[in-house]
């Protein structure tokens, strides 16, 4: 079943039913003020930091879910409605969500009232404008009041949760004009204050949530518009909001357009006053300007739609398949953006006060986000290394706001430094900017311990080299890519995190994804350091060394084994009773090609085709727990099924299909991808619950209550994945040091596609064909009509536009 559909040629998603079977949500905002929006209007904003910067409040985990947002109740007569249907939930004559590319739209019509609201942050600006045209579409004059409203947050997200005995008493505001300031606060120990305003003179307003909704009511039900009449509160203490009160005579056909602006505002510390606890408002008045008419919106949000045009005109195809050119022309780069703004910090499932921007995390989602706005890439390759200690090894997350890393969620994660070298190869490639590795850059934050970027890869590599076990695999720490996997924790202590339990840091425990890692990324710092001149000799040994300890250690006979615990004992194992295989090491040790000549590989994916392939997805692990294993620590917690037990994690699921690829399996790759893709899910949207445009963290597997059961939307490293895995394994255009590297893998009887990808500056119009049916190998290729060698198209001038002819066949 469906809720909606996709308009490819808006480049929405249209929700015609309000209750889909979760919140659907949007993003608002690319730059440094964000706004998070449901299909009925929930939601919050932020400015940079949704732990301490949040104007609007919302509760996670309410009842009813999704409650709190940016409101507008219209009453007509006696019935009061909303253009989001919530919080009323007053039965709509029509109701659209277009959720759009950073906007979304409300289109809501009740009794010959129709009523759109469009939800935006103009680029360069640090606010949410919402546009709300009401026409009368009856044929009879409409005399309505309107009411609008948000609840202030008090700037912390986590201490506007937990202090009421302080909370409930410092809420501040000031009125002036059709403006509403929130300024707690602002007088002691902060410079910055947000506001409320609409382009029009207002009938009256509330600023005291108590006033409006009244003690006894609800969202749905403020005592304000039900008495139709507002109160002019203002708020002391308590609960702050913002509400508009505006009287809207509309004639018949006659329509009417305002625009609300919800802003967040910095002063310097000399300039913070007009006069005696009278706050400067000039920027305020300034930004508000800036939107003070309907045109000066429509402009703003033409702005952004020419943005999206052009990000995602840097790789678009055209397969024949609508579902695949939708994930990759608009959707997954799309979310790609949302991952690299948010990391895993703010959704509705990551309430923003929990987690940062991950360092592993942040790494790979720039192999997703570092073809759209490469100098975007660039700062945030630093200021993730600026994280980085003198070993090589990093604070799992940073604060956005800060920029200063912290161990809130644990540390020694030894997979950590290793993305850095991913990232930053990602980055050249894309860019050819090879003065990145030369910036110079900081450890822990401290500029008086720096080296150039470069000098953070060599430490990221040593890392690994420092720190082998036993087998002379690396030592996992607490825990590798899969944070619930902690095998040196053992906590039977209830009130202990898995996370923070005080790591055991044996010297025993080590991991076999590491050690695809570090082939694979290691080839990689190999490679930067032939080109600057850097003798490889010793890491190449290094990489060796991994490869034959790989073979002699980590491979279980039809499988690589996932690690080895505390004790020595092999970790995903046909020894083992449960979880004897996992999918983590057959993707990195297939994606490193290691034991290929010999079949590892093969074998492989053909374990993860019999064993962990189910109609979903590829689950984690089988079989899954079904008892707690206190010295794997938190994965045997989970249900089977679930998350990290034999879930369907879909950030792994790339792995395998880049694994895939690399076997020139193109009918399995595309399949495995097809099985996750949201697009494809559309059509179970009942079963799948999450949004169909956007990739979930985890479906739930073949062992769970109910497979194929998705949750944790948006905030992914399968977006980034997926996008590698999509753009560069299985369509084949891939990003390399000296030019685009034609490598398709796809069904044999795929004949004929075409990408155009913009690349350092200058266009390609690439045509696939296969006229021999063949999954993968370019038997030709052709640059404007000339035959090129092998299958590297050389960098072609700034601004040329260059037509790009390739065969699929025999290589030789
Ligand atoms: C985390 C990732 C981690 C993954 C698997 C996600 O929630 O953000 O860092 O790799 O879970 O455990």
């Amino acid at each position: 079943m469906k809720f909606g559909y996709f308009d490819d040629e808006a480049r929405e998603y249209v929700i015609t039913e309000p209750k889909t079977p979760y919140p659907w949500i949007n993003y608002l905002g690319n730059e440094e003020f964000f706004g998070l929006v449901s299909n009925t209007a929930g939601g919050y904003c932020f400015y940079k930091d949704a732990k301490f910067r949040r104007l609007t409040r919302y509760r996670f985990n309410n009842v009813p879910m999704d409650v709190g947002g940016r409101y507008y109740y219209i009453k007509d007569g006696d019935t009061v409605w909303n253009p989001g249907w919530k919080p009323t939930q007053t039965d709509l004559d029509k109701y659209e969500c277009r959720h759009g590319l950073s906007y979304s739209k409300f289109i809501g019509e009740k009794d010959g009232v129709s009523s759109e609201l469009t939800c935006f942050v103009p680029k360069g600006t640090n606010a949410e404008v919402h546009k709300l045209a009401i026409e009368n579409v009856s044929d009879v004059q409409k005399s309505l009041k309107l009411f609008s409203f948000i609840e202030w947050c008090l700037w912390n997200g986590m201490s506007d949760m937990e202090n009421f005995q302080r909370n409930l008493s410092c809420g501040e505001v000031e009125i002036e004009d059709s403006v509403i300031y929130h300024k707690t606060e602002y007088k002691e120990r902060r410079d910055h204050f947000a506001f409320f305003s609409v382009n029009a003179p207002i009938n009256g307003f509330d600023t005291d949530r108590e006033n409006f909704i009244g003690l006894y009511n609800g969202f749905e039900n403020p005592q304000v518009v039900e008495a139709g009449m507002p109160r002019n509160s203002v708020a002391h203490g308590w609960s702050p909001i913002a509400s508009h009160y505006i009287e809207v005579d509309l004639a018949p056909g006659e329509k009417r357009e305002l625009v609300f602006i919800l802003g967040y505002i910095e002063n310097a510390q000399e300039e913070k006053w007009e006069s005696k606890g009278v706050i400067n408002k000039t920027k305020a008045k300034a930004m508000i300007a800036n939107f003070d008419t309907t045109e000066k919106v429509d402009a703003a949000l033409a702005e952004i739609a020419t943005d999206w045009k052009r990000l995602l005109g840097v790789y678009q195809v055209s397969t024949g398949d609508e579902k695949i050119d939708r994930m990759v022309n608009i959707w997954n780069p799309y979310q790609c953006m949302v991952t690299f703004n948010m990391s895993r910090s703010a959704s509705f499932f990551e309430s923003g006060i929990g987690r940062g921007m991950g360092f592993r995390d942040s790494n790979q989602d720039l192999i997703g986000f570092v073809h759209q706005v490469p100098e975007r890439a660039r700062q945030r390759i630093i200021d993730i290394a600026s994280t980085q200690f003198e070993d090589g090894s990093a604070y799992h997350q940073y604060q956005p706001l800060t920029k200063r890393g912290n161990a809130d969620i644990g540390g020694d994660f030894n997979d950590d430094p290793l993305w850095l070298i991913l990232s930053v190869s990602a980055y050249i490639k894309e860019t050819g900017d090879w003065s990145i590795l030369d910036e110079s850059v900081p450890y822990d934050n401290d500029a008086s311990k720096a080296t150039d970027l470069f000098g953070h890869l060599t430490r990221s590599f040593n890392f690994t080299v420092n720190n082998l076990g036993p087998h002379g695999l690396p030592l996992i720490g607490r825990a590798d890519w899969n944070d619930c996997l902690n095998l040196n924790c053992f906590s039977s202590d209830p009130n202990e995190s898995f996370q923070t339990t005080n790591n055991k840091m044996g010297r025993t425990a080590e991991s076999l994804m590491i050690a695809g890692q570090f082939v694979l990324y290691g080839r990689e710092y190999v490679e930067l350091c032939k080109r600057r001149g850097v003798d490889t000799a010793e890491a190449e040994k290094q990489i060796d060394a991994m490869i034959e300890a790989v073979k002699n250690y980590g491979w279980d006979g039809d499988w690589f084994l996932r690690a080895y615990d505390y004790y020595g004992k092999p970790v995903g194992s046909k020894e083992n009773e449960e979880a004897q295989i996992f999918i983590e090491s057959q993707g990195f040790c297939t994606m490193a090609e290691i034991g290929k000549e010999e079949g590892l590989c093969e074998k492989a994916l053909d374990s993860v085709a019999e064993r962990l392939a189910c109609e979903h997805g590829i689950v984690l692990n089988n079989p899954a727990f079904t008892k707690y294993v206190i010295e794997y620590g938190e994965i045997s917690t989970y249900p089977a099924g679930y998350k990290e037990n034999a879930g369907i994690f879909c950030h792994n699921n790339p792995w395998v299909i880049i694994g895939e690829t690399k076997l020139g399996r193109g009918e399995k790759a595309l399949d495995y991808w097809k099985r996750i893709a949201p697009a494809f899910r559309e059509e179970k949207s009942e079963l799948h619950k999450m949004e169909p445009y956007v990739y979930s963290q985890m479906i739930a597997g073949k062992d769970a209550f109910k497979p194929g059961e998705a949750k944790n939307s948006w905030l992914t490293g399968t977006a980034a994945w997926n996008w590698a895995a999509i753009s560069q394994d299985i369509l084949g255009i891939k990003p390399g040091y000296d030019g685009l590297i034609i490598d398709p893998c796809v069904p044999k009887d795929w004949n004929k596609y075409k990408v155009t990808r913009e690349y350092r500056g200058a266009i390609y119009n690439i045509t696939i064909k296969n006229p021999s049916g063949v999954c993968k190998g370019v038997s030709s290729l052709a640059v404007n009509g000339e035959p090129v060698q092998g299958n590297v198209v050389p960098i072609q001038a700034a601004d040329s536009v260059n037509d790009v002819d390739v065969i699929l066949g025999d290589a030789s």
